[in-house]
C-alpha cells in the first residue's frame, strides 16, 4: 500500500448549486449528478494529489487507451441518510478491495484505501443535501477507473484517473423482472474477468439484453458459457431461487462477481435460520420445480437493484410466471437489507459506516 496522506485533498467547491433543478420524487436512475466529483491521477507511477471539485465535463485525448481497449473498471455502492441526518455507507471497504481486484484483472493501478475513504468523505460532507432521508431514497455512488494515456498501442497504460460521480437514487427497477435464460450469448467464460466489475462485461450484455427486451424481458439469466446449463447471474445483480424454503444461489468463481448484497443475503438467510445452499445451479432443477410448483421464488440481489423479485422466466421457449407470494423472502431481505442501511436496526456485523 502506498503511504499518502489524505488531509492532501484539494477542495474546489461550486459556486452554485443545481439541485433545486431536481425532482427529488421523480428521479429516474443514473440521469442526475450531485454538484461535486472526486478525481485523482496517476502518473509517474504513483497517485497524485486527489481533488473534489464541481462536477464537470472532462478533456480527455482521443487516443486515450480507455476508448481503445476498455481499459476501465468501476463500483457501485450506496450513501444513505437517518433522520437525524447522518450519512451511512454500507460495506464501504468491500467496494475498495473490489475495485482493486478488478484493477488488478485489468493491469491497471491499485488505489490506495485512505484515499477512496477520504474522497468519499470529503465528496458525501460536500453533496449531503443531495442525500434524501427515508426508505428508498439513496445516493448512489459511482467510483471508476479510466486508462487515460494518450497511445495506441495494445499495452496496459501509464497514466490512470479515479473518479467518483455520485447520483440522487430511487429503485433501479420498479416492478418484478421478467427474465430469459441464456442458450447462446455468453457473459463471461473461465479465466476472463467476469468476477471483476470491468467496463467491457457490461457492454457486452448490451446487444443480447436488447433482444431479449425485445420478446418482453428485461434481464437475462447469464448461464455457464461452456454449457449453459447453470444459471450463474443477471448481469445487473446476483441471482437466488428459492425452493420451498430453502435458498440456492451460484458460487462466486472467476465468472461471478462476488456482489456485496449477495453476501449480506447469505449472511442475513444464516442469521435467520434459512437454509441457504451455495450450489451450482442447474435451468433443469429450477424449470422441475417451477413445474412441481417447489419453486416459490427467484429474486436478484445488487447495490442498485437491492432486491428485485423475478416475475417469470423462459428458457427453450418454456415460459414459467412466478406468482407473487406474500411472505415473500424477497422482501423479507430487502426489509432487513434497508433497516441496516438506514440505520433503523441493530447492525451486528458492523455493515454501516458513519460518515463524520
Ligand atoms: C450496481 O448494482 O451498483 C451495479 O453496478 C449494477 C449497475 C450495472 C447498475
Amino acid at each position: 500500500m502506498i503511504e499518502i496522506n489524505p488531509n492532501e485533498i484539494v477542495v474546489v467547491k461550486s459556486e452554485t448549486s443545481k439541485i433545486n433543478t431536481v425532482d427529488f420524487s421523480n428521479l429516474v436512475f443514473g440521469r442526475t449528478f450531485t454538484d461535486h466529483m472526486f478525481v485523482c491521477d496517476f502518473e509517474d507511477g504513483t497517485w497524485q494529489t486527489p481533488k473534489v471539485m464541481p462536477y464537470q465535463a472532462m478533456t480527455i485525448e482521443p487516443s486515450a487507451r480507455v476508448f481503445h481497449y476498455g481499459q476501465a473498471v468501476f463500483e457501485g455502492m450506496k450513501a444513505y441518510k437517518d433522520d437525524d441526518g447522518k450519512i451511512f455507507l454500507f460495506r464501504p471497504d468491500q467496494n475498495c478491495d473490489r475495485i482493486n481486484k478488478s484493477s488488478a484483472r485489468l493491469a491497471m493501478p491499485d488505489f490506495p484505501e485512505n484515499y477512496f475513504f477520504k474522497g468519499l468523505e470529503t465528496l458525501l460532507k460536500l453533496d449531503s443535501e443531495w442525500i434524501k432521508p427515508g426508505v428508498g431514497n439513496s445516493l448512489y455512488l459511482r467510483p471508476f477507473v479510466i486508462a487515460t494515456e494518450p497511445a495506441i498501442s495494445a499495452s496496459p497504460a501509464a497514466t490512470y484517473r479515479f473518479i467518483i460521480i455520485c447520483s440522487p437514487a430511487k429503485a433501479y427497477y420498479n416492478e418484478p423482472v421478467r427474465v430469459l435464460f441464456a442458450e447462446k450469448y455468453s457473459r463471461s467464460a473461465d479465466g476472463g474477468v467476469g468476477f471483476a466489475k470491468a467496463a467491457g462485461n457490461y457492454a457486452a450484455q448490451f446487444y443480447p439484453t436488447s433482444l431479449a427486451q425485445k420478446r418482453g424481458y428485461q434481464q437475462i439469466i447469464w448461464t455457464d458459457a461452456s454449457s449453459h446449463q447453470y444459471l450463474e447471474e443477471a448481469g445487473t445483480m446476483n441471482i437466488f431461487f428459492r425452493i420451498n424454503n430453502k435458498l440456492v444461489t451460484a458460487p462466486n468463481n472467476d465468472r461471478i462477481l462476488d456482489g456485496v448484497t449477495r453476501k449480506s443475503v447469505i449472511q442475513l438467510a444464516e442469521d435467520m435460520n434459512i437454509e441457504c445452499d451455495v450450489k451450482r445451479v442447474s435451468v433443469e432443477e429450477i424449470k422441475t420445480a417451477a413445474k412441481d410448483g417447489s419453486l416459490k421464488e427467484i429474486f436478484g440481489a445488487g447495490t442498485a437493484a437491492v432486491i428485485s423479485p423475478v416475475s417469470a422466466f423462459e428458457h427453450s421457449g418454456d415460459v414459467f410466471e412466478i406468482e407473487q407470494i406474500e411472505d415473500s423472502y424477497a422482501s423479507l431481505f430487502k426489509e432487513k437489507l434497508l433497516r441496516i442501511q438506514h440505520n433503523l436496526s441493530e447492525d451486528k456485523h458492523g455493515w454501516r459506516y458513519e460518515v463524520k
